[in-house]
């Protein structure tokens, strides 16, 4: 554990402890508190980049190990709220309930102890229509958070532009870009990295947005997956061409691997994996109105100003450096 720097304890600046801070939205939210006067100090098993100077310290330690929490619990300074950005780098069944659960779990017991006055839980939109395993285990951890009486802020996103840009390149060399079924079955509203963090910092800063369940996209409109391959041949100025999949490839693909999965985990996860593109490929990444039975674009809360059309024109330009998918790519 590296040691702090002097914190002078105010009301209107917090000293935040942010879990996944080295991940996407983890990094941006981190500078994003620091530009807002917080202390921030971050937790895990990895040490963020440099240019994150500015936070208060780093607690070095395995989150998912309850133990390893346990011991550092009486050797941490005052806490005002802990934010958790972790994330299943995998999407794997064992990693997800690991990652989601309980390191989630043993964040909120630190935040417990540590007389913390409210925890941030940045969770996803998808969770509204759950048949994922990760999906599963951030309800659990929802469940139990909302029980536990700490006061809580549960942020579900729609997709970051991150998870839109992933055919970019493959355009850019020439080849199609790939939609599932006729690409107009699936939108979301994207926000940026940048926004979320913006609103998550929100979360902590204004009274409203304690105990709240908060669905947040980006500025709008709501775009299709057919609209997104559009938007990209339009900027690089080249004819447009999709190429149609069928959804139920993956379905398909996945029942004939499911035999398979109860002899080797490395299996199982694959086809985890096939099931969370089958998941992307027909829902929406929207507010799921239960009473109309259907995605609603018009009740998916709006935030922020960032156009996924300037985030193209970025990534076209400049790649996609700081913005990669790692294992939950599947182009
Ligand atoms: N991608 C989307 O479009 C989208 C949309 C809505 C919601 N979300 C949710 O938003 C959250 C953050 O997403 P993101 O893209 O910022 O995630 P990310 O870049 O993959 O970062 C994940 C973070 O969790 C940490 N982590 C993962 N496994 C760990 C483990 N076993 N032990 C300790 N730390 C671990 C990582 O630390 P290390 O650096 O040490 O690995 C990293 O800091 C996730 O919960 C995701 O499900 C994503």
């Amino acid at each position: 554990m590296t040691a702090y720097m002097n914190l002078d304890i105010s009301s209107k600046f917090k000293t935040v402890i942010v879990a996944g801070a080295t991940g996407y939205i983890g990094q941006y939210l981190c500078k994003t508190l620091v530009s807002r006067g917080h202390r921030v100090i971050t937790i895990g098993r990895s040490t963020p980049p440099a240019q994150d100077a500015l936070i208060y310290g780093n607690i070095n330690v395995e989150v998912c190990s309850r133990a390893d929490i346990e011991v550092i619990k009486g050797s941490i300074p005052r806490i005002d709220v802990v934010i958790s950005c972790l994330g299943s780098r995998s999407g794997g069944r064992q990693d997800s309930w690991l990652v989601e659960l309980e390191a989630n779990k043993n964040l909120l017991s630190l935040a417990q102890s540590g007389h913390a006055e409210q925890f941030v839980l940045l969770s996803a939109i998808c969770v509204q229509k759950p048949r994922l395993e990760f999906q599963f285990a951030k309800l659990a951890f929802e469940e139990v958070l909302v029980a536990s009486g700490m006061p809580f802020t549960i942020v579900r996103p729609t997709a970051y532009f991150k998870s839109l840009a992933g055919q970019i390149e493959n355009v850019k060399a020439g080849k199609p870009f790939c939609v599932f079924d006729n690409g107009t079955r699936t939108a979301c509203k994207p926000i940026s990295g940048r926004d979320l963090a913006l609103f998550m910092c929100d979360c902590i800063e204004l009274p409203e947005k304690l105990n709240k369940i908060l669905p947040i996209g980006g500025p709008g409109p709501s775009v299709s997956l057919k609209e997104q391959g559009e938007m990209i041949f339009r900027l690089i100025d080249k004819p447009c061409r999709i190429r149609q999949i069928p959804s139920a490839a993956f379905s398909v693909i996945g029942t004939l691997m499911a035999p398979l999965g109860f002899f080797s985990q490395r299996l199982s996860d694959k086809q985890e994996l096939l099931r969370i593109a089958h998941y992307y490929a027909t829902e929406s990444m929207l507010f799921w109105d239960r009473d109309a039975k259907r995605y609603s674009a018009e009740k998916t809360p709006e935030y922020g100003s960032d156009t996924l059309e300037s985030f193209y024109k970025q990534v076209i330009n400049s790649g996609l450096k700081g913005h990669e998918l790692g294992e939950q790519k599947f182009f």
